[in-house]
């Protein structure tokens, strides 16, 4: 058996992963796979609270979701990497917690509310959103996991998890261990337009993209704000191509740019097409990947299989115990 401290995370299984998912959550997950017991896991039935109404796309979203984390490195030798929906009993779990989570619990949740103003475009008004919490409090603590790698939107969640269990121990019994947040740093980076990378404001660089939409890409982005002409100094601490520079450039560059930028001796068309070149070279193996992957889907299968097998044997122990410990 493992002596490592078990790990768990998920991702909405909502559509591809950009660099903004990079180099928050994955990086972080890279990482974490090597020293600790890493669980995880696609999360399709959460995609389900937002999209219930086009399901169409759900399930290529979890394949593509699946190319993207092995293309990237997270690996199945390191880490259980499974599918939500393929292990029944995170909803028996749920279906259990949901008797003894208190509602003022779920509608004082931020996000609930965030999440509502923000799609207002969807009908959120469902028993399913509001449980939301519910749903992703059993997916961590069936695991039996002690940390939860998760964005600061994310915290809130967890602390909703904590109260669960304090909840269900209290009342069948110490079954469950308080999973702790452990939060991934931010990233700098930002989206074409400055804001937060994200797919639903169209301004990311998709982990797929091919180097003309990359090219194309960083052809738009906004650079210094202050800076309207070539002739004007630029500001490389306050651009988000600099940023990009730092993470996909070598020293040198990095650093000529910066000088240059400081003094106008570098035009923005110029800088964005040399971080362009880099930042293509540095997702050729990603995309390789990926091609390989997208080639055969019988091995995805199997590790999705594989995964979700791993899993679901652990699911199945907690669910023994959980099924005692309520006696029923
Ligand atoms: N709610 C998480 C998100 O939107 C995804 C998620 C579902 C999750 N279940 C989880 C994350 C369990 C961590 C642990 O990002
Ligand atoms: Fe940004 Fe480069 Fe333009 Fe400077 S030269 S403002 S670092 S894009």
């Amino acid at each position: 058996m493992s002596q490592k401290k078990r790990i768990l995370s998920g991702m909405r299984a909502t559509g591809p992963l950009h660099l903004g998912n990079l180099h928050g959550a994955l990086s972080n997950w890279i990482e974490l796979q090597e020293q600790y017991d890493c669980f995880f896991f696609i999360a399709d039935w959460h995609a389900l609270t937002s999209d219930y109404e086009d399901t169409s796309s759900i399930a290529a979203n979890v394949r593509n979701m699946m190319i993207d984390w092995l293309s990237v490195g997270l690996s199945p030798e390191k880490c259980t990497m499974f599918v939500q929906s393929h292990i029944k009993e995170h909803a028996e779990l749920f279906l259990i917690l949901s008797m003894i989570t208190p509602v003022p619990w779920l509608e004082r949740n931020p996000t609930y509310k965030d999440q509502i103003m923000q799609l207002s475009n969807k009908d959120l008004s469902t028993f399913g959103f509001l449980g939301y919490p519910v749903l992703q409090a059993a997916d961590i603590i069936i695991y039996k996991a002690f940390g939860v790698p998760v964005g600061v939107d994310q915290v809130p969640h967890v602390e909703i998890t904590r109260e669960i269990v304090r909840r269900f121990n209290y009342l069948y019994g110490e079954v469950f261990p308080e999973p702790e947040a452990i939060l991934t740093k931010t990233p700098k980076i930002l989206g074409l337009d400055r804001r937060k990378m994200s797919k639903s404001y169209n301004n990311a660089i998709y982990l797929f993209d091919k180097p003309d939409d990359i090219s194309s890409k960083a052809a738009k982005m906004i650079t210094d704000p202050q800076r309207a002409r070539k002739s004007d100094p630029g500001n490389p601490d306050v651009c988000n191509v600099f940023e990009f520079h730092k993470l996909y450039s070598d020293k040198e560059t990095e650093n000529t740019v910066n000088k240059e930028c400081r003094i106008a001796d570098i035009g923005c068309v110029e800088c964005k097409k040399m971080m362009a070149k880099n930042l293509i070279r540095a997702l050729e193996p990603i995309r390789e990947k990926r091609d390989y992957y997208e080639g055969q889907p019988e091995l995805l299968d199997e590790i999705i299989a594989e995964g979700s097998n791993k899993a679901r044997e652990i699911a199945q122990k907690t669910m023994e115990e959980v099924r005692s410990a309520v006696k029923i």
